[in-house]
């Protein structure tokens, strides 16, 4: 996954972005190589499900901010007796935040084995799938809600549309998405936080909205913010097929 679309963004010769002068390295070489050094270390060390749970867990505000603000069109204390899929679940605490596990049936899906182990334990009342999110392993109109949460900018666009098709097949008609996805901004510190995510896929707000446009209906579109980090926020039904 080396096509890392930044705006402003000038490929280096090795394919690693850089982002606009505000990020660029002052003197290439040496610095490139250290950052690029301590992103990889960073990256190994997220896919433990310990030190990725303890992460995720520490900015947990941010569901508290997600549920806010998607809170204008979804009231979630009354999500009752849905069938959920969370794609792209990690450790399974976004969902447990967002939604009540015990009355709703959750399903989480996730391509880390690892995170998948670590979530069952943890959460024994949602089923966890370890598959790729566009490999989902459902057949039929299963589900009235799907949740992507930072997941989308972890794959590549043909693989995000794999997924969106697997998803109108197995989500029930009339099911409504949820997408939140980190966004390209004017913010400086933003878009320098954005380097660092594992996800080389983070997109413009536009960008987001024409990768998704083909698939879905948009309901409500908004950007929220969290430490810095701007996220668009979608609620998205699917488009009837011909
Ligand atoms: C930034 S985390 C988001 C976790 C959770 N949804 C949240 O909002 O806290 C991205 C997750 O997507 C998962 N992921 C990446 N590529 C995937 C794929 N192809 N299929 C399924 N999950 C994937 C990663 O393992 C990771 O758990």
């Amino acid at each position: 996954m080396t096509d890392r679309h930044v705006p402003t963004c000038v490929a280096s010769t090795d394919g690693t972005p850089n982002i606009g002068p505000q990020c660029a390295p002052k003197s290439a070489g040496e610095k490139t190589n250290n950052s690029r050094f301590a992103t990889r270390a960073f990256h190994k060390l997220l896919a433990h499900p310990l030190v990725f749970d303890v992460k995720q867990r520490l900015a947990a505000a941010n569901y508290r901010t997600m549920r806010q603000a998607f809170s204008v069109c979804l009231a979630f204390e009354d999500c009752r007796g849905l069938r959920i899929l969370d794609v792209g679940c990690g450790t399974g605490l976004c969902i447990s935040r967002l939604f009540s596990t015990e009355h709703n049936f959750v399903v989480g899906v996730d391509l880390n084995v690892a995170y998948i182990q670590w979530a069952k334990k943890r959460y024994p009342e949602i089923c966890f799938v370890a598959a790729s999110a566009d490999q989902l392993p459902f057949a039929g109109q299963l589900f009235d809600l799907v949740l992507l949460s930072s997941v989308l900018h972890h794959l590549p666009d043909p693989v995000s549309r794999d997924l969106f098709d697997n998803l109108r097949r197995t989500a029930a008609s009339g099911a409504t998405v949820l997408l939140s996805e980190p966004v390209w901004s004017d913010n400086r510190l933003s878009n320098c936080l954005l380097r660092w995510d594992r996800g080389p896929y983070v997109k413009t707000r536009e960008e987001w909205l024409e990768l998704v446009s083909g698939h879905f209906l948009i309901k409500k579109d908004f950007v929220y913010r969290y430490a810095k980090t701007e996220f668009l926020g979608l609620v998205l039904a699917f488009r009837q097929s011909n």
